[in-house]
């Protein structure tokens, strides 16, 4: 996979990209019912369980409104995908019996949907998050209500061979890297890295 981590991680973290590349074969419901099992033992503010997600196959009668909300660009590949996900989060939570703004919707979004990936691709599917596509329209078609922040859309499917893929995408179809440490994690504030050493010795 080519992609090696700067300090031990579970090869799980590094082995989870994101590709465009899709067979367009059917995703079996237990696949997907393990992926958002996964994505519900999230943890949350208040355990409020903010996420939502909306489902699209192929066949299923809205597969075509999904695949038409997207940017141009993301539809050229995405539709060989198996299933696209909308993420929503529900803006407000009860706080004994009080409806109140709960702050960090996104952010427990943002938790499911990691959750999300990471045991989709224990099952051997991958997820490609998608912030390319008309979130007005999702929400007017869809029908989400304004209590709900549109999140993102992710594709999942199983890795297909670059036959499949738009030409233009197959340069980029392959792993990325990240940021080292030393210029993400800070001591205290950001003016200093909390740690001097950039890699581990290998
Ligand atoms: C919220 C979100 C929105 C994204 N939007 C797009 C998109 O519109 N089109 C696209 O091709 N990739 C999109 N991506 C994929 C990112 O570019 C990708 O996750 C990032 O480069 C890191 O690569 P990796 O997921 O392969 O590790 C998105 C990812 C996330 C999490």
């Amino acid at each position: 996979m080519g992609r090696a981590a700067d300090h031990p991680i579970h090869p799980l973290f590094v082995d989870r990209w994101s590709p465009r590349s899709f067979t367009g074969e059917p995703v079996p419901d237990a696949v997907l019912k393990s992926a958002f099992e996964a994505a519900r033992w999230a943890p949350s503010a208040m355990n409020a369980q903010p996420w939502r997600f909306l489902v699209a196959r192929p066949g299923d009668g809205w597969w075509e409104s999904y695949l038409d909300l997207l940017m141009p660009r993301n539809r050229l590949w995405a539709g060989r995908a198996s299933a696209l996900i909308l993420i929503l989060s529900a803006r407000r939570l009860d706080r004994r019996g009080e409806t109140v703004e709960n702050v960090s919707h996104s952010f427990d979004a943002g938790a499911a949907w990691a959750n999300f990936a990471h045991q989709a691709l224990l099952l051997g599917w991958h997820t490609h998050g998608i912030g390319g596509f008309d979130r007005e329209a999702a929400r007017e078609r869809l029908h989400v209500p304004e209590d709900f922040a549109i999140e993102a859309m992710v594709a999942l499917g199983r890795r297909g061979d670059l036959d499949g893929l738009d030409p233009e995408f197959h340069a980029a179809e392959a792993p990325n890297g990240r940021r080292p440490l030393i210029d993400t994690v800070f001591a205290g504030s950001l003016e200093t890295p909390a740690f001097a050493q950039e890699k581990d010795a290998a």
